[in-house]
């Protein structure tokens, strides 16, 4: 019994004296480890006599609270002493300039969208989508181009050599106009004989094409509006108003020629009026006024009848009107870019050039409703 005693004041005096975790934890485990000293005491009171038992217990019990006790408090002090001298090793200068981290920009023809989108979100478009792989009833039949058309010869279109189970030819869409014809069959399925319909068609567009100002894909933006009272009026005003919050300006003037289109009746070429400042194009102003031009911006017009009719609309109800955009385009004359050919180069010096941050405010975000 005074054995234990002393073995664990030697134990309690050698815990007091540790200067590191690694002391500490070699003395737990030479008392009270598996194999320590105060274990192996404590599994041999099994072996005793009931007196025995109760003469040698206490002393082995108190033992092992006394060390346990210790090394706990000794633990602490350790870790505590250890944080305040790393505390008062480790500075932290906080007037060193911060690690540059790198950053990624939004292209501008995903900038140029979202922008769209926003302005034609406050004149309460929604944005529909359509594939990119179509079939050439919805590329060209269903907006008034049948099989023999002319106008499917000139848009160099990017066909799959094989074909629909119903015998349709399968293409890269030429245009975003087939989003029309979805819209209109989903909203004529809801609504037998129509529905009022307010949508844009934001999205990429293949043409064989390649040159300065033509890639084999580009983007488009559709729009397109069916109510029961549409006039060619309410496609002017929508366009101007799109215009002026897309260029944030008020002076846009638009021109509007008479022009053809198999998908609308009248059809509308519009043009925009600009000046020209250091090379570069800048719209505002009237074509007319010296030292301006027109330039020819987009397309549009009313939805030709048989388009209603063959999206599901009853053409005796209802009218509509229709407009596409190229997306890049708009991109380059908004913001000063020449060169096509660059925006899918993928080049990430141009990216950082004429990108922009994800974390600016979007700059259309007063609306149009802010200016009117
Ligand atoms: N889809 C035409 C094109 O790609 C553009 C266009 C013209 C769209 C007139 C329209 C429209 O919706 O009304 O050349």
């Amino acid at each position: 019994m005074t054995d234990i005693t002393s073995k664990a004041e030697a134990a309690l005096a050698a815990i007091g004296a540790a200067t590191s975790l690694d002391a500490l934890e070699a003395e737990r485990l030479e008392t009270l480890g598996k194999k320590g000293w105060v274990s192996l005491a404590l599994k041999t009171l099994g072996g005793m006599s009931p007196e025995e038992r109760t003469a040698a217990a206490p002393a082995i019990q108190s033992a092992r609270a006394a060390i346990a006790e210790a090394l706990d408090a000794k633990k602490a002090a350790l870790e505590a002493a250890a944080l305040e001298e790393q505390l008062a090793r480790e500075t932290v200068d906080l007037t060193l300039p911060a690690l540059a981290a790198p950053k990624g920009s939004v292209h501008p023809v995903s900038q140029v969208m979202d922008e769209l989108a926003e302005i034609f979100a406050d004149l309460g478009f929604a944005v529909a989508t359509g594939p990119e792989i179509e079939d050439d009833w919805h590329n060209f039949t269903a907006l008034n181009m049948d099989e023999t058309h002319p106008a499917r010869a000139m848009h160099d279109t990017f066909y799959f050599p094989d074909r629909t189970p119903e015998g349709r030819e399968i293409l890269l869409r030429t245009h975003t106009s087939p989003v029309q014809v979805r819209t209109m069959l989903a909203a004529a399925q809801t609504s037998p004989g129509g529905a009022p319909v307010r949508i844009i068609a934001p999205g990429r567009v293949y043409r064989s094409d390649s040159d300065a100002t033509h890639t084999p894909m580009f983007h488009q933006i559709e729009g397109l509006v069916i109510d029961r009272d549409i006039h060619l009026g309410h496609l002017k005003w929508t366009l101007e108003t799109f215009l002026k919050a897309f260029f944030e300006r008020d002076d846009i003037v638009l021109r509007l020629r008479p022009s053809y289109f198999p998908f609308t009746e009248p059809s509308v070429e519009v043009d925009v009026g600009y000046a020209s400042e250091n090379g570069r194009r800048v719209v505002g102003g009237s074509g007319d006024a010296p030292g301006h031009a027109w330039m020819e911006l987009l397309g549009s017009g009313m939805v030709n009848a048989r388009v209603l009719q063959m999206g599901g609309f009853d053409p005796g109800q209802w009218q509509g009107f229709a407009f596409g955009v190229g997306v890049d385009r708009l991109a380059m004359l908004k913001y000063g870019m020449n060169d096509l050919r660059a925006f899918f180069d993928g080049d990430g010096r141009w990216l950082t050039h004429y990108g922009f941050s994800p974390f600016d405010q979007p700059t259309l975000s007063a609306g149009v409703g802010a200016r009117a």
